[in-house]
């Protein structure tokens, strides 16, 4: 069996369209592909911020067969000259406009710090690209991830945030189950991480996965911002909790804490994961060295453990379901669109905090409460050092 066969099987087993996987040449990646002139690729990418999430998303545009990196931005010298040097990328820049300008890229990945997305987005859509990958979190308000979902559905451009966990095969598996009734009907969907914003945006984003993408009704939450603690440059909460309802019937319960400062509760494996009850019993998926599949039944004396395919590098399958969402039109797994539902559950929750009340959504406010809330002395977070991860 070829290496084509292999990642078209795994495909089958994370239930991706058929369609999506003839794109693989290789994987692992292989560099230096488009170098012979030979093939012409049909998207000219570029990747702005050359860390890891820079490296990360490469390596999807290494494996496509449909588009290949031709410059790079970053404006610390070093990190740009590795990344060039890795992917084989001649043009770099310190500057990104400066790369908009000159490059005229058909697709972007922005891979840098919440902060910088939505300008960066703004940018690439006036330089007329035709598709984006950003990075999680949308951006640190409300505001920004809503106006940068607009510039691109205004000017047409195909815009994605990774949240690739949807590509993880465990958690497409779990899904499988519910679909199929391993646990009776849903009742209610369980998230827990360290906070709401860096970490809670893939568990918001994987509720609205398992819960057929609805559109939530309302949100009553509360954060604790009694420690400083920013991550990628974002104040974040301590400890929170947000209560989710969608018109279904289907409840969300998303538990952030961050030991040693708030206990942890959880008793996930790792306690960061999720857990899907039904009305016959329970699946956990779990992330402690990567996601695990656990199903309890109501009166089984023992659990199961669903055996899965390894996920693949589920990032560069995000990568390439974007390339292929452009040839085809349709909206892929990871669009903007899905984003904005899981950020406005992030930005609902502070709002309720802020209200002291339940939030009917669409949430109507620009800022984050949280960000306005410190400003305002609303929380005095006792000092911590900044911690980069949550
Ligand atoms: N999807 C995930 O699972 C996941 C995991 C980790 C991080 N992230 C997200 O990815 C983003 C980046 O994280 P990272 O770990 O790659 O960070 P990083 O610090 O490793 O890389 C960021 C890069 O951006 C560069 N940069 C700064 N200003 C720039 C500018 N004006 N133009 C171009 N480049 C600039 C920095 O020099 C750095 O090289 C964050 O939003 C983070 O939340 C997502």
């Amino acid at each position: 069996m070829s290496v084509v066969d292999d990642v078209r099987l795994l495909g089958k087993v994370v239930g991706l369209e058929q369609d999506f996987w003839p794109q693989f040449r290789t994987f692992p990646i292989s560099l230096g592909k488009w170098k012979e002139g030979i093939i012409m690729a049909q998207y000219r990418a570029a990747v702005l911020g050359c860390g890891g999430r820079g490296r990360a998303h490469a390596d999807g545009y290494a494996a496509a067969d449909n588009a290949e990196i031709v410059a790079c931005a970053d404006p610390v010298e070093e990190n740009a000259q590795k990344f060039a040097g890795r992917y084989g990328v001649e043009k770099v820049y310190a500057d990104y406009r400066q790369l908009l300008d000159e490059v005229k890229p058909d697709v972007v990945s922005i891979c840098t710090w919440p902060h910088l997305h939505c300008e960066m987005v703004e940018a690439s859509v006036a330089a007329g690209v035709k598709g984006i990958h950003a990075e999680k979190p949308m951006a640190p308000t409300w505001g920004e991830a809503k106006a940068m979902h607009a510039a691109c559905e205004t000017a047409g451009v195909m815009m994605t945030f990774c949240h690739q966990r949807r590509f993880n095969t465990e958690f497409r598996k779990a899904r499988e189950l519910l679909r199929n009734g391993a646990i009776g009907e849903i009742v209610r969907l369980e998230g827990y991480c360290p906070n709401l914003f860096d970490w809670g945006t893939h568990w918001f984003d994987m509720m609205q996965f398992f819960n057929q993408e609805r559109q939530a009704k309302w949100v009553l939450g509360q954060i604790d911002v009694s420690l400083e603690r920013k991550v990628f440059g974002v104040p974040v909460d301590t400890a929170g909790i947000s209560e989710v309802y969608w018109d279904n019937g289907v409840w969300g319960l998303m538990v952030t804490n961050n030991n040693p400062d708030t206990p942890r509760i959880s008793k996930l494996v790792g306690h960061v994961g999720m857990i899907l009850h039904g009305t016959e019993g329970r699946i956990d998926v779990h992330v402690s060295d990567g996601p695990q599949l656990r199903v309890r039944r109501f009166g089984q004396p023992t659990d199961e453990w669903p055996q899965v395919t390894p996920s693949q590098d589920a990032t560069a399958l995000s990568v390439l379901d974007l390339l292929k969402c452009l040839e085809t039109g349709r909206e892929p797994e990871l669009s903007s669109k899905k984003a904005l539902r899981a950020t406005e559950l992030i930005f609902a929750t502070y709002e309720s905090s802020r209200r002291r009340a339940r939030v009917d959504l669409p949430l109507d406010i620009e800022d984050s409460p949280l960000i306005s809330g410190l400003e305002a002395g609303y929380w005095n977070p006792r000092p911590r050092e900044a911690a980069k991860q949550g």
